[in-house]
This record gives structure tokens, sequence and C-alpha cells, in this order.
């Protein structure tokens, strides 16, 4: 049986304890959140017999296979570490840290001793995504020259963000957001390099616009809200990748089209299968025809990082792959602090 605990308990944790739950030899054993109460009531809900306020007496005291950190994001570097240093396994929500160099530092630590560890970029537990990634690289589509991707969301135009703290400190940079770019182009990065490859450079500019308020409480709006970036892929590919939280009409859309000389491919996780992703290749090049693809189902992030400690190889996705994404966040404000300026990514 593998023991996890549950480090945040705010929202998503709901999904990971869900999640975790219908997975056969694993089990929750405890959590942990820093508001009091919170992990208590989180615990009561969901089974959990054990339930913490402070992460490092957890680990102290539980004894523990892995963790499944699901703070905000500021505070998934400290946490991690301390993790590794008890020689646990740990997923981590995106993005893997509020910096670069926390980043490295945390993927630095797991591989120095060899622990196995996940990221939770969770829109390649959708079928498609993973049948696009296969698709691109069998050379179907030929070499690729163009792709276009967009993550859109549109709560800022309404006002029930106003009430919801789950939201608040997204916009905020003092509590660990890089905005947008931190929270869903993230996202965006890697569903992206994952289907097309790894990106060698690319321009970006953040934007921060009005929201009509400066501040709530302890929340000051300064994060950035909408992000376009010009990317170069490592297979030459160009491409355009765009997000933002002003996209009116789209609760969560992810959609990516890749282009190459033999033909294409359209994934937006909006539309259900099996047109959620339609190739164009062979003969329809000519008549400009598209065709739904079936996609077998997929294990998810939570049962790949379970595999994986059961197996002792690592999983699809590690704290290095986490921070090679970070380092794609950290050349976009690179990039938009010296006026779209072209940034080089050093792996
Ligand atoms: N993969 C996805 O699709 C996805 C979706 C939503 C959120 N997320 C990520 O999940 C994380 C949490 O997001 P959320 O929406 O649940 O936010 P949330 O605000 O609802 O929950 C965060 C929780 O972390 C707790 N916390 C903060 N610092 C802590 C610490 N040092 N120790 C213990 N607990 C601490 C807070 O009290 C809060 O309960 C973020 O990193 C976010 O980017 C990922």
């Amino acid at each position: 049986m593998i023991r996890l605990a549950i480090i945040g308990t705010g929202g998503m944790a709901n999904g990971h304890a869900d999640s975790f739950k219908a997975i056969k030899g694993c089990e929750l054993a405890a959590c942990c959140d820093i508001v009091p109460g919170r992990a208590k009531a989180f615990a009561e809900k969901h089974g959990i017999p054990k339930a913490y306020t402070d992460a490092g007496k957890m680990l102290k005291k539980e004894r523990l296979d892995g963790i499944s950190i699901v703070t905000i994001d500021k505070a998934h570097a400290p946490i991690a570490l301390l993790a590794i240093k008890y020689g646990l396994r740990v997923m981590c929500e995106k993005p893997l840290a509020d910096n670069l160099r926390d980043a490295r530092r945390m993927a630095e630590a797991a591989r120095a001793r060899k622990l196995i560890t996940a990221v939770n970029f969770s829109y390649r537990n959708c079928p498609a995504t993973q049948m696009a990634a296969k698709i691109a690289a069998s050379g179907k589509l030929g070499r690729i020259m163009h792709v276009e991707g967009s993550y859109l969301q549109g709560w800022l135009v309404g006002k029930a963000w106003h009430k919801n703290e789950g939201l608040l400190w997204r916009l905020s940079t003092r509590h660990g957001s890089a905005g947008v770019l931190g929270d869903i182009g993230v996202h965006l990065f890697d569903f992206a390099s994952f289907i097309v490859g790894d990106i060698a450079a690319l321009q970006c500019e953040l934007k921060t616009f009005n929201k009509g308020l400066k501040r709530i409480g302890p929340y000051v709006f300064d994060a950035n809200d909408s992000m376009a970036a010009i990317v170069r892929f490592n297979n030459g590919a160009l491409g355009t990748l765009h997000s933002s939280r002003w996209a009116t009409g789209h609760a969560n859309t992810v959609a990516l089209r890749v282009y190459g000389n033999k033909g294409g491919l359209d994934i937006n996780l909006d539309r259900p299968a099996p047109e959620t992703l339609r190739i164009c290749v062979g003969q329809d090049v000519d008549t400009n025809t598209w065709w739904p693809v079936k996609c077998p189902p997929v294990p998810d992030m939570y049962r790949r990082f379970i595999d994986a400690i059961k197996s002792g190889k690592q999983g699809q996705t590690s704290f290095e792959g986490g921070a090679r994404v970070q380092a794609y966040l950290d050349a976009s404000l690179k990039s938009s602090a010296n006026g779209g300026k072209l940034v080089k990514i050093k792996n």
C-alpha cells in the first residue's frame, strides 16, 4: 500500500483526493493546510485519518511513501525540498515553483536522491493530448512548420471572482502568482511542447489590465492577465501561444493547431470526443478535409505517479520537465520586461 499525504487542502486538492482514493493500492494517510480547521474539514470529507496545520510536523511524524503538493504556488518549493530530504516521492501542482532557480533546485534535489517526481500537467490526462503527441512524433504531419495554441478563460469579465479567494491570490504577485502566465500559460507551454517538442527561444508580452479595483483585502491585482508569445521550437517550427482571463464566453478552453509539410492536427479540449482531435493528412490536404481521431483511454497523472512509485520507473512528467517549463515562464517574464526581446532558453 502506497501511503500518501496531501498538502494544501483548498479547491484543487479535492480532485487529488478523489483521484488517489480511486486508485487501488494507494491510501491517503494524512493531509495538511496552514489555515486552521481547513485540513480537518477536508480530512472528514475524504475519510483521511490525520490532519495537520504544519507540513514540517506532519512529515516528521507520519510514515509516508509520497506527498502531493496542492498549495499556492510559492509554497511548492519549500515543501517539496523538505519532503525530498525525508526521501519521499513528490507530485507537485503546476507551476513547479514560482521562480526558475527554485524549480531547478527541486529538480536537482530529486535527481540527487533518485526520487520519483511528477508535476500535475493535467491536460495530459486527455486521451486526445496523448494521441496528438504520438501523431506529431510519428512523422505523419511531416516536418512541423507552424503552431498556434491558446488557453482562454473569461472570469475577469464578470464579478464573481471578487468573492473567491481561490481566484484572488491568482491576481497577486505577493501571493506568489505569476499571473495568467504562471497559472494557465504554464499548462499551454506544457501542452504545446509535449505535442510539438521543446522550445528553443521565445518573445512574449504580458499585460495587466485595469480591473476597476486595485486590490481586495491583502490581494493587490498586479499580476499579468493576458499573454501573447511568439515561440521557436527546437525542431525549427514557429508558433504563437496566447492566454487570457479576459476571453468572454470561455470557461476554460485549451486548443492547439500544428501544421507540418504533410498535414495538420487540430486539438480543442472543449470539443467532445471524437471531435476533440482532428487531422488533415494524405490526399485530404488538397481538399482541406478534416477527420476526427478516435483516442483510446489513457491513465491520468495521479495513476501515472502511483504506477511510477510502484515500478520505480520515472513517469511521463517529472520535476526536470517541470523545471524546463518553468524556464519558458522565466523567459516570458524576461522578454516582456525587455519590450518583447527574443530570449533563448538554456536547457
Ligand atoms: N493542474 C491543474 O489543472 C490545476 C487546477 C487548479 C489549481 N492548480 C494548482 O493547484 C494549487 C492550488 O490551487 P487551488 O485552486 O486549490 O488554490 P486554493 O487557494 O483553493 O488552495 C490552496 C491551499 O493551500 C493552502 N496553503 C498555502 N500555503 C500553505 C502551506 N505552506 N502549507 C499548507 N497549506 C498551504 C491554502 O491555505 C489553501 O487552502 C496551485 O498551485 C494551482 O496552480 C492546478
